[in-house]
């Protein structure tokens, strides 16, 4: 062992006004120095820590790692900055452990030999810092993060559900009433005499009335939830909302579909369906666009719908921006169901809205197809 000298007491002042937590470790790996913070941190008393091994402050179960790790720094010293997510625990004297981070820097050469109870030429000065506090204020965020996604998820398939409910319900209750009423005026006409015209007018304007009833009742039905989503598939029914988008818009539509139907289960499909639907409407609104391509791919393990538009371009910014909630509303869609959603924009070129989610391994059924929709080629 070195003999203590002046540089010994300037560590120690040092290591006394330091705020953190710190000691010295030789090259050995033997505590040279600890300041009051850490023997307080680690459950020492005064002087106890100097000339045992460091690994004593590393729970045992990262022990041999830290051994490797130490070896490693001895033999390519350098400053290391405490950096977040490294994971490092710290172990006090009755085995409690502690979550942790720490910095590391060798010391001067002319002063690491002065240091008491250290021997080699290396001296290194470790910082520890105890992040018990920020680490349980991040579990509870994270916690309540994943709450709110649950939350959410939750709230869009309890909305798809009421969704497809109201819209069957409109769909089949009204839809019936309304063709028996038809019925009914259609006997009248028929039983009504040719003079009582009319009576006749009358019945057939009732008539007509029923019929554009008849038709709306279907719009809002279909605007709600799709049947052809539930009794076609994915494939038909973003086929069919494209054809209704391009007839709506006069944007030139096309769908490229590298499988017949996809193997996503009912609630993917729904998704996949709803991202169609947002990006499309955002298309209207804001992309100033000519046309629309989308395309539906699965491969290993998951379907791509990408849908592009040649339109401005959306921005970093709008991209990134917290009051963007549609584009939000895609992503947590997405999420909800394990996948995730990318948007890209170029100036003047158009934006591509990217959703992947996962599948089941099966594999669709391969096609290759361009679907007709109005073919922009
Ligand atoms: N296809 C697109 N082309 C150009 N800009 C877009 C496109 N989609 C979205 N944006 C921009 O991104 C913003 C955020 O979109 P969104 O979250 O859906 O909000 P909203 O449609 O309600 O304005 C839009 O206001 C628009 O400026
Ligand atoms: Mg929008």
């Amino acid at each position: 062992m070195t003999k203590p000298g002046a540089g010994a007491k300037r560590f120690e002042d040092l290591l006394t006004v330091m705020p953190y937590a710190a000691v010295i470790v030789d090259q050995q790996g033997r505590i040279a120095m600890a300041n009051s913070l850490a023997e307080n941190l680690l459950g020492y008393g005064p002087n106890e820590l100097p000339g045992r091994p460091v690994e004593i402050l590393v729970p045992e179960r990262f022990r041999d790692q830290h051994l490797q790790h130490r070896a490693s720094y001895v033999a390519d010293p350098r400053l290391r900055p405490m950096a977040a997510g490294l994971d490092l625990y710290g172990r006090r004297q009755d085995g409690s452990e502690f979550p942790s981070e720490i910095a590391l820097t060798p010391l001067p050469g002319e002063w690491g030999p002065a240091c008491r109870a250290g021997t080699g030429r290396l001296f290194v000065l470790v910082v520890i810092r105890d992040i018990s506090d920020r680490k349980a204020k991040e579990d509870k965020l994270r916690h309540s993060r994943e709450q709110l996604r649950e939350l959410s998820a939750r709230l869009l398939s309890i909305r798809e559900e009421e969704r497809t409910r109201i819209s069957r319900a409109i769909h089949d209750e009204l839809g019936q009433a309304l063709t028996g009423l038809k019925m009914d005026v259609a006997w009248l006409q028929r039983h009504l005499d040719e003079d009582r015209s009319t009576l006749l007018h009358k019945t057939k304007a009732m008539s007509e009335l029923i019929d554009t009833t008849i038709q709306t009742v279907r719009r809002i039905s279909t605007e709600l939830r799709p049947a052809i989503l539930d009794d076609m598939g994915l494939v038909p029914a973003l086929e069919w909302q494209l054809q209704e988008f391009q007839a709506r818009t006069g944007i030139q539509c096309r769908l490229v579909c590298t499988v017949e139907e996809t193997t996503l289960d009912a609630d993917g499909c729904t998704t996949a369906f709803r991202i169609l639907q947002e990006a499309l409407t955002n298309v209207a609104r804001h992309a100033a666009a000519t046309q629309v391509e989308a395309q539906l791919e699965e491969t290993a393990g998951h379907l791509t719908l990408r849908v592009q538009d040649n339109g401005r371009g959306i921005t970093e910014r709008e991209i990134d921006d917290p009051q963007s909630i549609g584009l939000l509303g895609m992503r947590e869609r997405a999420l909800s169901h394990g996948g995730e959603v990318e948007i890209d924009g170029t100036a003047g070129k158009g934006t591509t809205v990217t959703a992947r989610l996962p599948v089941c391994l099966r594999t669709g059924r391969p096609l290759g197809t361009v679907r007709g929709i109005g073919r922009a080629t």
